[in-house]
């Protein structure tokens, strides 16, 4: 069975004081009564070293962003031996702001996406169809082509250390979350394809909702077939909201132990 994912985008916002008193919100809940669950946060990189020293407990933290090389003259870059030299041990690839406001092209997105799983990280690759797309009615192609231009080109091997997360772009931010229908064909049609590709492994890859999920509506779509968890950006900054949240996924969990 597939473990749920609860993973917080937390984008360019909050500052250091904000993410340690999430942090203090989050350890007074107490992650570990949800060993069903992983709970995962993407803050700015400056507070990952922080955060991850702080926090004594089960809580995955994670890049948002990194450059593939090793080493070397890449300036503002930060490599994966130093997100692991922090124990860093989650990346987020493909997010559509990264791929639309700095121009991440399909062949850095599946380099990113080869190093990460070379040094071991657990990768979250995001895919999802902007809105002119959806209403040409071309989105399952169009997210059949994300698919084949990254996690399509490794071997079934590789990944074990991947989840995929669709994201609507049309949903991100904008309060419109995809209906359970768009977000079942969506998520079934990528299992298809993971299943198909990869038949040993393909049914593990987990397959994360974003785009406006929030505690109210969490329970609803984590209890969807192939939705086996999401990504939180705006109701991720609340920790009563993320815990909320954290909360739906626990009770529609179908994990048996
Ligand atoms: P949102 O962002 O929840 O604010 O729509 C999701 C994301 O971009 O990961």
């Amino acid at each position: 069975m597939r473990k749920k994912i609860v993973a917080a985008n937390w984008k360019m916002n909050l500052l250091q004081s904000d993410a340690l008193s999430f942090l203090k919100t989050l350890r007074s809940h107490d992650l570990s009564k949800f060993p069903q669950l992983d709970v995962v946060i993407f803050p700015s990189s400056i507070f990952l070293e922080k955060m991850i020293n702080e926090y004594v407990g089960k809580l995955g933290i994670g890049a948002q962003n990194f450059y593939f090389e090793e080493r070397g003259a890449y300036t503002g870059e930060i490599s994966l031996d130093q997100l692991k030299s922090i124990n860093c041990s989650y990346v987020l690839i493909g997010h559509s702001e990264r791929r639309t406001y700095f121009s991440e092209s399909p062949e850095l997105i599946l380099n990113k996406l080869k190093a990460a799983v070379n040094k071991q990280f657990n990768s979250v690759l995001c895919i999802g169809e902007s809105i002119s797309v959806r209403n040409s009615a071309n989105h399952l192609s169009f997210l059949e082509d994300q698919l084949n231009d990254s996690i399509g080109m490794l071997e079934e091997n590789d990944i074990k250390s991947i989840s995929i997360a669709y994201e609507p772009i049309w949903a991100i931010g904008t309060g419109l979350t995809a209906s359970v229908e768009q977000v079942n064909e969506v998520h079934n049609f990528i299992r298809s394809f993971l299943v198909d590709r990869f038949p040993n492994l393909g049914n593990d890859v987990r397959i994360l909702y974003g785009g406006s999920c929030n505690e109210q509506n969490a329970k609803e779509l984590f209890s969807c077939l192939n939705v086996d968890g999401g990504l939180i950006g705006g109701a991720s900054l609340d920790s009563d909201k993320f815990y909320q949240i954290i909360q739906a996924a626990n009770e529609v969990s179908r994990i048996e132990y």
